[in-house]
């Protein structure tokens, strides 16, 4: 456990990026122009993060239950996704930020996985920023997989089920690499967490912005990561303890 200190700069930003539809149905138009522009304010995000000092950032494109949208709005989105990950490549190795994803991505159209490949290796090397994108993710299928991993690793004699603890297990999940969300951001005013990162955001704070994603821009984030450094983690302590110090 990390210990409790007072917040300051999130190491790790998660955030649910909702409310393009809502955006695009306010003015009269298309779905899928509201996800156009929630990818223009994915750029203006990943920057004003970095300029925050936010080393690892989170963003849920892609849900495991998007897959039930009409046809033509997931084939949209994973245009949009295609052509975000050609636009950004030089503007991720301008800036030096690591490309990672978590999802069983594997279920993505073929160009899609090409584009993802492309960059996962061309960034790979970058350590000061790292770019997640969660895509076909839900923490359910993700601790199905990670269980099935760790049963295989117990079979094969890599795992002891004596030693099955938190920590171990944990190594199992497309996370294993990443720490843990210090902050949740979900746009939209919706409050819920809808399968993204159930286990990780144990300790994480959370803070609802009313803002649609095709509107939230610098200063949210910036008002979210302020919200953030006056909170109090506890982990389980007293205010007492962590003024003291402890543990
Ligand atoms: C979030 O916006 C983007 C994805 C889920 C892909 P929505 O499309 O969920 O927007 P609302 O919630 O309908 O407004
Ligand atoms: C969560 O948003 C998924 C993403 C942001 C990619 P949804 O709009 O799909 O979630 P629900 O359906 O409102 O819970
Ligand atoms: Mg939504």
């Amino acid at each position: 456990m990390s210990s409790p200190g007072p917040a300051k700069i999130p190491q790790h930003v998660a955030i649910i990026m909702d409310g393009n539809g809502r955006w695009a149905k306010a003015r009269g138009l298309p779905r899928l122009e509201g996800h156009r522009r929630g990818v223009e304010t994915v750029r203006t995000v990943v920057d004003a993060a970095r300029e925050i000092g936010i080393r690892y950032l989170t963003l849920y494109a892609f849900s495991a239950e998007n897959w039930k949208r009409p046809a033509d709005e997931i084939s949209g989105l994973m245009g949009l996704l295609d052509y975000f990950l050609k636009r950004e490549l030089d503007n991720l190795i301008k800036n030096r930020v690591r490309l990672l994803t978590i999802g069983r991505t594997g279920a993505l159209p073929a160009n899609v996985q090409r584009e993802l490949s492309r960059v996962v290796e061309a960034t790979k090397d970058f350590k000061e920023w790292t770019l997640v994108l969660a895509l076909n993710y839900g923490s359910r299928s993700e601790v199905a997989d990670a269980a099935r991993a760790y049963a295989a690793a117990v079979q094969a004699g890599t795992e002891k089920l004596a030693d099955a603890s938190w920590e171990n297990f944990s190594r199992y999940l497309y996370t294993a690499h990443l720490p843990e969300p210090d902050l949740l951001i979900r746009t939209s005013g919706e409050h819920r967490v809808s399968n993204f990162l159930l286990l990780q955001c144990a300790y994480a704070e959370m803070v609802f912005s009313p803002v649609l994603w095709p509107d939230f821009g610098p200063a949210d984030l910036q008002a979210a990561v302020d919200e953030y450094g006056r909170r109090e983690r506890r982990y389980g302590l007293t205010t007492e303890q962590i003024k003291a110090g402890r543990p």
